[in-house]
C-alpha cells in the first residue's frame, strides 16, 4: 500500500522546466571550437531519462519553504544574489566565451540565451522582498517555486552525469549509447575523454556561481565518488567506503533509521558490489537531491537534507540494481546500448552473485572475471537458469520501498506524489 493515492507524472509536472533546461544547456556548452561543441553536446541531443535533474527539481519543489531559513524574504534575497552573479557579464563572458581573443566572434547573444531560465531584466530593479500573504500556506505558494540556483543545479548534475558517460564509454569500449553510436565510436577516444573533461569544467564554473560552499563540496565529492566507484569496479576492494556527509541533526525522526541499509550483506563480494553501486550511481542522486535542499535554505540540524540524501541513495541503488538486471533481460534495441555487457567486461553484478549461490561453479569464474574461453557463455547459461535476475529485482524493490518510506517524512505535495511515482517507475522500467 503506497502512502499517497494520487499519482503525479514527474515528467508532466516538470515538462516545461526540463525542455527549457535542455535548450539552455546546449547553449551553455558552446565553445570556441566546433569539434568541442559537437562532442560536448552529443549525448544531450539524444533522448534520455533525465532522472537526475528530475530528482533535483522535485526535491527542490517538495522542500522549498520547509527550512528555517527559507522565509519568503530569504528566498527573494537568494534569487536576487543569483541574478546578480549570473548577470556579472564581464566575469562570465571571460570565463565562458574566452573573449580575451578579439578575433573571436562575439557570442554574447547565445550567452544570454544560455541564461534564459532566469529571464533577467536588462537592469535588475532594486529588490524589495514581498513576504507572502498570511493566509497562504506552504503548499499553496512556496512548493511551486523553483529557485534559479536549483534549476542551474539540475543542469550541473546532468553535465556531470554525461561527463561520466563519455569517460565510461571509452573505458568500457562501448559502441552504442542512447540508441546511437557512442561518443568514442563517433568521435574517437581522445575527443570523448576531452569532451568529458570540458563538461566537468563548465559544470565546475556553474557550480561555483551557485554561491554555496556546502553545495560545491557535496557535488565535488560526487565527482571523486564516481571515480572511486569505477576503480572499485575495476580493481576490487582496498579502501573504506567514503562516508556520507555526517549530520548533527537533532530531530524527532530517528536519522539512524532513515540511513539504515534495508539489505543485509551476505558476503564481502556483496559489500563491495553495493559500495561500488553507491559510488558510481547513487552518490550523484543522493548528494544532488541534498544539494537542492541546501539551496532551498535548509541548514544543518534540519531533517530535510537527510530525507533527500536517504531517498536519493536508495533510489540510486534501486536504479543501478535494475540496470544490472536489464543487462541480462532487455534487448539492445530496448536499451539503446549492448546487452550482456557486464559479463563481457568481467563484472559480476547482482544476478551473477545470486546465481553463484545456486551454482557454485560460478564462483571460480567470478574470481577470474570470466576470463577463460567459454566462461561468458557458460555463466550466461547458468545465470539465466537461476533466480539471480529475479532476486536482484527483489533487492531493488527493497531499496525502492525504503526510498518511498523516507518520502512519507515530507509534507504532502504534488512534488512528493511525483517522487513517489518516480520511485515506482525506476523499478518498473525496461530501459
Ligand atoms: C555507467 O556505468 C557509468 C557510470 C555510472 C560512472 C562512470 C564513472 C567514470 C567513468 C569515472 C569518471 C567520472 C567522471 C565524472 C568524468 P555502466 O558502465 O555500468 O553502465 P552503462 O551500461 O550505461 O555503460
Ligand atoms: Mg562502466
Ligand atoms: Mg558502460
Amino acid at each position: 500500500q503506497t502512502p499517497t493515492s494520487a499519482k503525479t507524472d514527474p515528467y508532466v509536472l516538470l515538462a516545461p522546466h526540463l525542455e527549457q533546461m535542455r535548450t539552455s544547456l546546449l547553449t551553455l556548452l558552446g565553445s570556441s571550437h566546433p569539434s568541442l561543441n559537437a562532442i560536448a553536446q552529443y549525448y544531450f541531443l539524444h533522448p534520455s531519462k533525465q532522472l537526475r535533474p528530475l530528482l533535483v527539481l522535485l526535491f527542490a519543489r517538495a522542500t522549498n519553504g520547509l527550512g528555517a531559513e527559507f522565509s519568503q524574504v530569504n528566498w527573494a534575497a537568494d534569487n536576487a544574489r543569483a541574478h546578480q552573479q549570473e548577470l556579472d557579464a564581464p566575469l562570465t563572458r571571460k570565463d565562458i566565451l574566452c573573449d580575451w581573443n578579439p578575433s573571436m566572434p562575439d557570442h554574447t547573444a547565445s550567452f544570454q540565451s544560455a541564461f534564459e531560465l532566469r529571464i533577467p531584466p536588462a537592469q535588475p530593479p532594486p529588490y524589495t522582498p514581498q513576504p507572502p500573504p498570511l493566509h497562504q500556506t506552504h503548499s499553496q505558494t512556496l512548493t511551486h517555486t523553483l529557485l534559479p540556483t536549483q534549476l542551474r543545479l539540475a543542469q550541473i548534475v546532468e553535465m556531470i552525469h554525461v561527463a561520466s558517460l563519455l569517460h565510461d564509454d571509452v573505458l568500457d569500449k562501448s559502441p552504442l549509447r542512447r540508441g546511437a553510436p557512442s561518443a568514442p565510436a563517433a568521435f574517437g577516444n581522445k575527443l570523448a575523454v576531452l569532451g568529458g573533461d570540458f563538461l566537468l569544467g563548465r559544470a565546475s564554473a556553474a557550480l561555483s556561481r551557485l554561491g554555496s560552499h556546502e553545495v560545491v563540496e557535496l557535488i565535488a565529492s560526487v565527482i571523486a565518488n564516481l571515480v572511486e566507484g569505477e576503480i572499485l569496479q575495476m580493481k576490487g576492494s582496498g579502501t573504506e567506503a567514503a562516508p556520507h556527509p555526517s549530520s548533527s541533526a537533532t530531530s524527532a525522526i530517528d536519522l539512524k533509521d532513515i540511513h539504515a541499509s534495508p539489505s543485509p550483506l551476505p558476503s564481502d563480494k556483496w559489500a563491495i558490489y553495493l559500495k561500488k553501486t553507491y559510488l558510481k550511481t547513487a552518490s550523484l542522486m543522493a548528494k544532488g537531491a541534498r544539494a537542492a535542499v541546501v539551496l532551498g535554505g535548509c541548514r544543518e540540524g534540519e531533517v530535510w537534507k537527510e530525507v533527500a540524501y536517504a531517498y536519493g541513495r536508495n533510489l540510486g541503488i534501486a536504479f543501478q540494481l535494475i540496470d544490472d538486471t536489464l543487462d541480462f533481460s532487455s534487448s539492445t534495441a530496448q536499451l539503446g546500448k549492448p546487452g550482456f555487457a557486464d559479463l563481457r567486461l568481467g563484472l559480476a553484478t547482482g544476478p551473477a552473485l545470486y546465481a553463484a549461490e545456486e551454482f557454485p561453479e560460478l564462483e571460480a569464474m567470478i574470481e577470474r572475471r570470466f576470463g577463460k574461453d567459454g566462461d561468458v557463455e557458460r555463466a550466461l547459461t547458468l545465470i539465466s537458469s537461476s533466480n539471480g535476475v529475479e532476486r536482484t529485482r527483489e533487492l531493488a524493490r527493497v531499496h525502492a520501498e525504503k526510498a518511498r518510506e523516507v518520502l512519507t517524512l515530507l509534507p504532502r505535495s504534488e512534488a512528493r506524489d511525483a517522487l513517489e511515482a518516480l520511485t515506482e517507475g525506476v523499478v518498473k522500467r525496461r530501459w
